[in-house]
């Protein structure tokens, strides 16, 4: 059986009923999440985009000659070249992403843009442990910096949260530096409108999930019963996305049917929102040492510079 086949039926049989939020992002939903990037509820984009155009030069400092970075996801476009037209000389860099189209993409267009960078891309799932020799370079480059922009940290866990720093940490070895980007709390109304925008756009990158199991799953399942939420967990700090059914409807797979009630939920997505303080606890708990954070002009996004201690 397919695993999103295996994970939605999983899924949908617990209490509450959840899907992974990795299967938002097909190829459609990643157009749409890049879509939602533009619009003005989802001030995350241009918070993060302000703090590396004020702070590139100081980052790039930090950071040194002769770097190997190391970027979590394909290059993020405007802010990796940003970064990278800011490095004094770098050794190489390497992005690590899933998507063998989004890798090519970006790989592409970097070695277009910087004809003599060394550009070393690898095709892997970047939550699961990495092979260090794919990560070697001869000669060795004088440190290894992990960049993690945007605020993918926000969709793990506190616990998963630890564990994926410790990871990075053992990745940028001694020496190394981890930059992360890392959204921030604040009041719950603007919370809301960045994950529910007013053009409805992360409505249907939401509801896109459920299209999937139509059209992938021959799901059978009426589109229009769920509307998609967005809500704040006060408990977990986060900010949850959710289907609700709107009326009592079924989803039914093979032969697997899923009754719901008006008003059940599927939880399909949760953005963590932290304390500069509590993200600090958080790092130091992975055996890093926090250096150096900054912050937009409205302190709604913070970067982060760690160092294994
Ligand atoms: C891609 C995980 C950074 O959580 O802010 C945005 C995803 N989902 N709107 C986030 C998302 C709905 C986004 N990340």
């Amino acid at each position: 059986m397919n695993t999103f086949k295996k994970d939605v039926l999983l899924g949908l049989s617990e209490s509450p009923r959840w899907l992974p939020c990795k299967y938002l992002y097909d190829a459609k939903g990643s157009d749409l999440f890049e879509k939602i990037c533009d619009t003005d509820d989802y001030y995350v984009t241009r918070a993060d985009l302000e703090i590396h155009e004020h702070q590139i030069s100081e980052i790039a400092q930090l950071i040194g000659p002769n770097a190997h970075l190391i970027e979590f996801g394909s290059g993020s476009g405007i802010k990796t070249e940003l970064l990278l037209s800011s490095l004094r000389a770098p050794r190489a860099y390497t992005p690590i992403e899933i998507s063998k189209t989004a890798l090519d993409a970006s790989v592409t267009q970097l070695r277009q843009r910087f004809k003599s960078l060394e550009v070393q891309p690898l095709q892997a799932d970047y939550t699961e442990d990495i092979d260090p020799s794919h990560l070697t370079l001869e000669p060795s480059a004088q440190r290894r910096v992990i960049y993690f922009p945007g605020s993918t940290i926000g969709n793990f866990t506190h616990d998963q949260a630890r564990a994926f720093l410790a990871r990075m940490r053992k990745m940028a070895g001694s020496g190394g530096l981890i930059f992360v980007g890392v959204d921030l709390i604040k009041p719950v109304n603007k919370l809301l409108l960045a994950y529910d925008d007013k053009a409805g756009i992360t409505a249907e990158f939401n509801k896109n999930l459920l299209q999937r199991i139509q059209t992938e799953l021959n799901g059978r399942l009426d589109l229009s019963a769920f509307e998609h939420e967005s809500r704040f967990n006060h408990e977990l700090q986060r900010v949850e996305m959710h289907l609700v059914a709107q009326r009592s409807t079924r989803i039914e797979v093979d032969d697997h049917v899923f009754e719901f009630d008006r008003g059940e939920s599927i939880h399909t997505e949760s953005s963590h929102k932290y304390s500069i303080e509590d993200f600090q606890t958080l790092a130091k708990d992975s055996g890093l040492n926090p250096m150096r954070f900054w912050l937009d002009g409205h302190a709604q996004f913070s970067m982060h510079c760690l160092e294994p201690v």
